[in-house]
């Protein structure tokens, strides 16, 4: 029997060769994706369709064709084309989605928990920024005008601002089917159900009455 010492070549070369990513978990592509106890058919993504059914029309979306409905409180309508909405997408590792700011609009601070995004303006001028992961919490944001693009990190907190005058319209793609979004006002302060006020209280050092008045605010947005 071959001593491990004797096999500590083959061992390191082994681990050289690797391909790197190799030795992780393959990436989720979705929030999550829960054992369940008895054998089922279920999937890191979604089920594909017989291929003898599927047509070149599967290839196409119309779903950034139009603007998205920017009469909110933010002045801001994000339009997705992902796994969800364009089926062909579904397992190409990759999305898009239309941004569609009024004057003045925000798409308020969020992150995509599986994807970089790269935006590229088409009409307007935005302030657009994002926040590091280290303890500085360092901030890059800049000024970008139409035809250029700008890249927010994968997980980073982020948010684009119109600097107006007049609409903005950017489209921005995603190296995940499913990039996911979570938006910072709201996971905090309208989750389903509700996160205790006392978290919110000492997270955010408020008052009650404060979180109160902020999870009514954020609950009309
Ligand atoms: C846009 O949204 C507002 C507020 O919900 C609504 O009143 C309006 O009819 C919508 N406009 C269109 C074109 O759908």
């Amino acid at each position: 029997m071959a001593s491990l010492w004797s096999m500590l070549p083959t061992l390191v070369l082994i681990a050289i060769l690797q391909p790197q990513g190799s030795l992780a978990d393959a990436d989720t592509l979705q929030d999550f994706c829960v054992k369940i106890p008895t054998p089922a058919v279920h999937v890191n993504g979604f089920q594909c369709k017989d291929p003898a059914q599927v047509e070149a029309s599967d290839f196409t979306s119309t779903v950034l064709k139009n603007p998205g409905n920017t009469s909110n409180g933010l002045g801001a309508a994000v339009t997705p084309a992902n796994a969800l909405t364009f089926p062909g997408l579904n397992t190409q590792g990759m999305s898009a989605a239309r941004i569609d700011l009024a004057n003045g609009g925000l798409n308020p601070p969020h992150f995509h928990p599986r994807a970089t995004e790269l935006l590229y303006l088409a009409q307007g001028t935005l302030l657009v920024g994002f926040v590091t992961s280290t303890s500085e919490n360092q901030l890059y944001a800049l000024k970008i005008n139409a035809g250029e693009l700008f890249v927010f990190p994968k997980g980073l907190v982020h948010f684009q601002l119109n600097l107006g005058p007049g609409p903005a319209l950017a489209f921005s793609s995603f190296n995940s089917q499913n990039a996911g979004t979570s938006q910072a006002a709201k996971a905090l302060f309208v989750s389903n159900p509700i996160i205790n006020d006392v978290v919110l209280e000492k997270a955010l050092q408020l008052s009650a009455a404060e979180v109160q008045r902020l999870r009514a605010l954020i609950s009309k947005i």
